[in-house]
């Protein structure tokens, strides 16, 4: 898990990772909030740390078209909006801006 530090303040991109500091997926921890980095082909989505349903964590999931999918009871979601595509769970996940640039990993902290 990665680890940063910041001050408070308005919401800005942090550099959270380096583009090939992991392969399929890594949690990093900004002003003590967790974020799953999920690689998606050339992309990297950020979403929140664990599942919605019983808050499993999203980098233990696998991601396939467009989707990562909660290895613990079977529950996907769209990569695209976060929403909930079967039960059990029954609430989106958030999805975060998230941007590569210079080999690093930046995500959008609100
Ligand atoms: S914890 Fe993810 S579907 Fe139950």
């Amino acid at each position: 898990m990665g680890l940063l530090g910041r001050k408070k303040t308005e919401p800005c991109w942090v550099d959270v990772a380096g583009e090939h500091d992991f392969r399929h997926s890594l949690e990093v921890q900004v002003d003590g909030t967790r974020y799953a980095l999920l690689r998606a082909g050339d992309q990297v989505v950020c979403t929140q740390a664990s599942c919605s349903h019983e808050y499993s964590p999203l980098v233990e999931g696998v991601v396939q078209d467009g989707e990562v999918y909660c290895e613990k009871h079977g529950s996907r979601f769209s990569l695209a909006d976060g929403a909930v595509l079967n039960p059990p769970a029954c609430e989106n996940i958030r999805i975060f801006k998230c941007k590569l640039e210079a080999g690093r990993v930046f995500i959008f902290v609100p």
